[in-house]
């Protein structure tokens, strides 16, 4: 399985996703402003990735700390989440985790500063674990709704790359094959970044599934030929009612899917959704630098400084959305209710 992050001795090493396809750069962060420029440029990406790093960025952060007074250490560990919370606005993933990785701090905060270290590494581990589990829990409830012989329509990149390992989007089509069916996918360039062109087809090439890049304007022609069956793309925040942040792109493709009469499908773990956020239009978009609007890889294909709007995300309405594919079930409207009940915290043994 491709590795995205990891937790090692030197450090946190990531896949540099900036250089896929091209070239596989594999680079190692020993301290934690290092992971918060990494998760700031992109050189890892994916709601569920970005958690992950977040987590390690945290854990990094209060490593190698000489013994300080308790008020000193919890002066370095909100400046250390603050950096890391500053990030990226969208993904919900990225506070979740340090809301976690804060939990576990108020547990040890009173402890020595080896065992401050080691339960935050051990948390920080945990989550890594947990995504690729809950990847795989998704996938396999997520592809009882492809059918074989499907030609799924994919925007941006959800797959091992975005998280853990596995995929979200893409561990519903792994899973799909896995469990032997024929399965093509289209996958939208996904421009500005071109998530899809650079990242999603690297993945399903390197695992022989059978893979189509579109530049984003051409969905639409494609869903009228008739060409796609359904379409499943990742999340980045999912409010209560069931809207849905993802790349920007991804609500014309929801609103084509529906003039088509597709299914459109989200993937996404119970940790992207975000009870909290009633609906989707409090949810903040990120808006990214202008040049990677003017450039691609470096080479500038507009008038120097023209104007470009970027907004990284957009929203797309509940009503848009077939079923939300989780980790601990699948979704239908409304979502208010189901999703709820999905997220509610396993009952405890009595
Ligand atoms: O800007 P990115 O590349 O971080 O955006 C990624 C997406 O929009 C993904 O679809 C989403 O995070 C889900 S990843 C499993």
């Amino acid at each position: 399985m491709i590795k995205t992050i990891e937790w090692t001795d030197a450090g946190v090493v990531m896949l540099d996703q900036l250089l896929l396809p091209t070239e596989e750069v594999y680079r190692t962060y020993t301290d934690y402003e290092g992971v918060a420029e990494a998760i700031r440029s992109m050189v890892i990406r994916g709601a569920p990735a970005i958690g992950v790093a977040a987590a390690m960025g945290v854990a990094l952060g209060m490593k190698d700390l000489p013994e300080l007074p308790p008020e000193e250490r919890d002066r370095r560990f909100g400046a250390v989440c603050a950096a890391i919370s500053a990030t990226r606005p969208t993904a919900v993933n990225l506070f979740w985790a340090v809301d976690r990785m804060k939990r576990v701090y108020a547990r040890v905060r009173h402890e020595g500063s080896g065992e401050i270290r080691r339960a935050l590494v051990e948390e920080a581990r945990r989550m890594h674990a947990e995504d690729i589990e809950s990847n795989r829990a998704l996938g396999r409830m997520g592809q009882e709704l492809i059918p074989d012989g499907a030609r799924v329509l994919t925007h941006c990149n959800a797959g091992a790359l975005a998280t853990a390992g596995y995929g979200t989007a893409l561990g519903v089509i792994r899973a799909a094959v896995e469990a032997g069916k024929r399965v093509e996918v289209f996958a939208d360039e996904t421009r500005p970044f071109l998530q899809g062109a650079r990242l999603t087809a690297w993945e399903l090439m390197k695992d022989g599934i059978p893979v189509t890049v579109i530049t984003d304007n051409m969905a639409g022609h494609f869903m009228k030929q008739k060409a796609i069956d359904c379409v499943v793309v990742g999340a980045d925040r999912i409010a209560a009612n069931g809207d849905v942040a993802n790349k920007i792109g991804t609500y014309a493709v929801a609103v084509l899917a529906r003039e088509n009469n597709i299914p459109f499908y989200v993937a996404a773990p119970v940790s992207t959704v975000d009870l909290e956020m009633p609906d989707g239009d409090g949810i903040r978009i990120e808006e990214r630098d202008g040049d990677e609007v003017r450039t691609i890889r470096g080479v500038r294909i507009t008038p120097e400084n023209v104007p470009v709007a970027h907004p990284a995300f957009d929203v797309t309405p509940s009503r848009y959305v077939g079923a939300i594919m989780t980790d601990r079930g699948v979704a239908r409207a409304p979502y208010a209710d189901s999703l709820r009940g999905l997220c509610a915290p396993p009952p405890t043994a009595a």
